[in-house]
C-alpha cells in the first residue's frame, strides 16, 4: 500500500519535472504528403510516444534523437513506443521524434525545443561531491537573461527517486541564485536529473537539464591512517594506509595510490624520484637512508569499481625517517656543551668555595669591635668581600 502510495508520489513528481518544461512538439510529415500519423504525444515521465494513424499498419519505427544521442527501440505493432529510461537524454537542446511505417515512405519527424528567450538559460553548469556526502552545484546566469531572472534548481538522485528543489541556494550579491549545496547526498548507480528552470517578469526563461553520474564528480578525501614505519633491522620503510572514505564503495581493490616521498629540506630531490603508484594498501620505501628526513603524501583514486577515476586530495605532509647524522652531531653537541658546563660549573664552585674561605674567617669578629662606630667603615669593610665573590662567578657565565 505504501509502495504504491510512493510510487504515484513519484510518478507524480517526475511529470511536475517533466510537465512544466516550456516546450513544444511540432511536427511534420515529408513535404507534399498529408501523413496518416496525426496528434502525435510524448509522456516524458514513462518515455512514451503515442499517436494515432488514420491507416491500419502494422508495424512501426521510432527514433529519439538529440544532438548526441539516439535511441531506436524495436519496431511496434501499436501506436505506441517506449524509449528506454537509461538513455539519459537531457531536454534542453530539443529533441527529435521520428515514427516511420517499415517498407514505405511514410513517416512523422517530430521536434521537442524548450521555449524562452535564447542565452536566458544558466550556462557553466557543474556538481562536485567532497568530504563523502557534500555536494556543490554552481552554475552562471545566462548572458541574455533579463536582469530579475531568478533560477530555480530540482533534481532527481536516480529516476527512481523524488524530485527535489534546492534546499540552500548559494546567491550573488544581486540575490540570484548562482548555486546550489547538498548535504547528505547518496551516490547511486543511476545517473541524476539536474534542472534548472528560471522566472522573469516579463520574459519565459529557458531551462537547463543534464544528467550526471555522481561517482564521476566526487571528490575522493585523502587516504587515512598514513604511517610508515622505520625499522633499524630491515633496510626500508613499511607504509601503510586506508582507503579513502566514500558513501558507496567498501571494497579495498577498488583504488590506486599514488606516493609521494620527498627528501625534508631536498625539494629539487622529487624530480628524481616520480610519484609511485600501486594498488595495495601497503609500500615498501627501499631508498630509506637513516641519515635523512622525508615528507610523505599520497592521494587515491579509482580503478574499475564506481569510483572516480580523478586524483582526490593528498593527505597532509607526513614526516618521517630519523635523520641521524643530524641527531648524532646534535647528541655530540650536546655532551660537549654539558661537558663544557659541568666543568666550569666545578671550577667557579671550586673557585667560590675558596673564596668564601680565604675572605670570610677574618672578617667580621675582630674588626667588628674596632670600627662598630663608623656606618661607612663597616659598609666598605662588608662591600670589598662580597665583590669579590661576585667576579669569579660572572667569570665562569
Ligand atoms: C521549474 O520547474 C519546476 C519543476 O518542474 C516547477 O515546479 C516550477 O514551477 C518551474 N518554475 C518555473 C519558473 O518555470
Ligand atoms: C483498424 O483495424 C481495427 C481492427 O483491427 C478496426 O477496428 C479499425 O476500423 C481499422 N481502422 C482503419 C482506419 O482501417
Ligand atoms: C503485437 O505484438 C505483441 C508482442 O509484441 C503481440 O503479443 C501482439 O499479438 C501483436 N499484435 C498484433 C495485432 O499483431
Ligand atoms: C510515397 O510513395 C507513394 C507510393 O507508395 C508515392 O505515391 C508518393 O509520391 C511517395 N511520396 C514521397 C514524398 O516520396
Ligand atoms: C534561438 O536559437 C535557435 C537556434 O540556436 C533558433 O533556431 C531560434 O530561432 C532562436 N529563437 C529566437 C527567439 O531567437
Ligand atoms: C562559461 O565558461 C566559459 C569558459 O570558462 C566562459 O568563457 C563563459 O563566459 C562562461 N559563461 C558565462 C555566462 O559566464
Ligand atoms: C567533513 O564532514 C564532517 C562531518 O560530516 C566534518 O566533521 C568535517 O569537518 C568535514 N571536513 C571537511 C574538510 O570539510
Ligand atoms: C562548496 O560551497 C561552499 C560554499 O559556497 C564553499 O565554501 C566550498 O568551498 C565549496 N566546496 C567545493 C569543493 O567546491
Ligand atoms: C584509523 O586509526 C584509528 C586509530 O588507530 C582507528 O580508530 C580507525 O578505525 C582507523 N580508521 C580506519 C578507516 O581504519
Ligand atoms: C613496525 O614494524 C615492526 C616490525 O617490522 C613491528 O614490530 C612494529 O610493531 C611496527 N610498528 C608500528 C608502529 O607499526
Amino acid at each position: 500500500m505504501f509502495d504504491t502510495l510512493e510510487l504515484i508520489c513519484m510518478i507524480w513528481w517526475y511529470m511536475m519535472l517533466f510537465h512544466s518544461l516550456h516546450a513544444d512538439i511540432h511536427c511534420m510529415g515529408p513535404e507534399a504528403q498529408e501523413s496518416p500519423i496525426t496528434n502525435v504525444k510524448m509522456d516524458w515521465s514513462k518515455m512514451e510516444l503515442s499517436w494515432e494513424s488514420s491507416k491500419n499498419f502494422s508495424k512501426y519505427k521510432c527514433t529519439i534523437r538529440n544532438r548526441d544521442m539516439e535511441g531506436t527501440p524495436p519496431e511496434v505493432n501499436s501506436t505506441k513506443c517506449r524509449f528506454p529510461l537509461e538513455l539519459y537524454m537531457p531536454l534542453h537542446e530539443g529533441v527529435f521524434l521520428i515514427i516511420e511505417v517499415p517498407n514505405t515512405n511514410i513517416s512523422k519527424h517530430c521536434t521537442f525545443s524548450p521555449g524562452g528567450i535564447n542565452g536566458s538559460a544558466i550556462e557553466n553548469f557543474s556538481c562536485v561531491i567532497y568530504n563523502v556526502s557534500l555536494m556543490n552545484c554552481t552554475w552562471q546566469a545566462g548572458r541574455d537573461a533579463p536582469e530579475d531572472t531568478q533560477y530555480f534548481l530540482y533534481w532527481q538522485n536516480s529516476r527512481y527517486d523524488d524530485a527535489m528543489e534546492c534546499e540552500l541556494y548559494i546567491t550573488d550579491e544581486n540575490g540570484r541564485n548562482t548555486g546550489c549545496r547538498f548535504q547528505n547526498v547518496r551516490i547511486d548507480v543511476n545517473k541524476a536529473y539536474f534542472l534548472v528552470n528560471g522566472s522573469s517578469k516579463d520574459s519565459l526563461i529557458q531551462f537547463y537539464d543534464e544528467y550526471i553520474r555522481l561517482y564521476k564528480i566526487e571528490i575522493l578525501t585523502p587516504p587515512l591512517n598514513v604511517t610508515a614505519n622505520c625499522t633499524t633491522d630491515s633496510v626500508g620503510c613499511i607504509i601503510t594506509w586506508q582507503p579513502p572514505l566514500t558513501s558507496h564503495v567498501e571494497n579495498v581493490k577498488c583504488f590506486q595510490y599514488e606516493i609521494h616521498i620527498q627528501t625534508k629540506d631536498e625539494p629539487k630531490e622529487e624530480e628524481k624520484d616520480p610519484p609511485v603508484r600501486v594498488r595495495s594498501n601497503r609500500y615498501e620505501f627501499q631508498n630509506y637512508n637513516e641519515k635523512k628526513k622525508y615528507i610523505l603524501k599520497m592521494r587515491a583514486r579509482g580503478r574499475s569499481c564506481l569510483i572516480s577515476s580523478n586524483w582526490g586530495e593528498w593527505t597532509e605532509p607526513i614526516e618521517f625517517g630519523q635523520g641521524k647524522d643530524y641527531f648524532i652531531f646534535v647528541v655530540l653537541f650536546l655532551i660537549a656543551l654539558g661537558t663544557i658546563s659541568v666543568t666550569l660549573l666545578q671550577y667557579c664552585l671550586f673557585k667560590r668555595y675558596c673564596s668564601f674561605k680565604s675572605i670570610f674567617p677574618p672578617i667580621p669578629q675582630p674588626r667588628d669591635k674596632f670600627n662598630i662606630s663608623t656606618d661607612e667603615n663597616s659598609q666598605t669593610e662588608y662591600a670589598s668581600p662580597q665583590n669579590k665573590q661576585l667576579y669569579p662567578g660572572s667569570n665562569c657565565g
